[in-house]
């Protein structure tokens, strides 16, 4: 028996895995709400620049973090009423965003947020330890990875599409230096569960994974 009526599909892994993208289209699949965790992160990274608190400074980033004035409307993301969508995804944000998530009181005060999105008929929510720590009891497990090589490809090509400039050497490099950030951290440090939750999409299309992440819920939910 699950401990909530509403099912949770915890998608995590590292960067450039494709987990937002897999995530959002699960979601979409299913009628399922959506939680972009690492958003909140980003936010946090964002909001602490901007009133000049040294992300580094654990003290300092937990005490914003737990009046962060963020608001989500849709794909939408407000930072004390500002859109702050596109701002959230630059890639100095995105280092400062696993400095700021290393704190263990950054994530305590950004728990009960991202436990607020698990609402009817359910949610899929991608992170790092959206299986371990927020949702323990989630329905379904999957921990979405990929080579580092293919990561950084990957991310490359979405700039270049974006029209901005990118360098495939120093991707890999700066997605090395976060994966060893978030899998070192001592408050849950980016892990894969046990062995049947590992999703390795080296070779395959995003609707692939995608089908593969509907199969396993199918599974989940035929056996209940
Ligand atoms: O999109 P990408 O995977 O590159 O990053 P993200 O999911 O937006 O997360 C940005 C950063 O937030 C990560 O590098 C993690 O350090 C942190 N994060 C976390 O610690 N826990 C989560 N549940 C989600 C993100």
């Amino acid at each position: 028996m699950n401990a909530s009526p509403i099912a949770v599909i915890a998608i995590d892994g590292p960067t450039a895995s494709g987990k937002g993208t897999v995530a959002l289209r699960v979601a979409a699949a299913l009628g399922f709400h959506y939680l972009d965790s690492g958003a909140l992160y980003r936010v946090t990274a964002l909001c602490a620049l901007d009133r000049g608190i040294d992300p580094r400074d654990g003290a300092e980033v937990t005490a914003m973090a737990t009046d962060l004035p963020v608001s989500f409307a849709g794909a939408r993301i407000e930072l004390a009423g500002v859109d702050v969508s596109e701002a959230i995804r630059a890639e100095t944000i995105s280092q400062y965003a696993s400095v700021v998530a290393s704190h263990p009181g950054v994530r305590t005060a950004l728990l009960e947020r991202q436990r607020a999105f698990r609402k009817a008929p359910g949610l899929v929510a991608d992170g790092r330890d959206m299986g371990s720590v927020v949702f323990p009891d989630a329905r379904l497990k999957v921990f979405l990875t990929a080579s580092a090589e293919i990561r950084a490809q990957r991310r490359h090509k979405q700039l270049i599409e974006k029209g901005f400039a990118a360098n495939l050497g120093a991707i890999l490099q700066e997605l090395r230096s976060r994966d060893a950030r978030d899998s070192s951290r001592a408050v849950a440090p980016l892990q894969a569960g046990a062995p049947d939750t590992v999703l390795d999409s080296d070779g395959m299309t995003i609707e692939q994974v995608v089908d593969a992440v509907l199969e396993r819920y199918r599974r989940v939910v035929d056996q209940s």
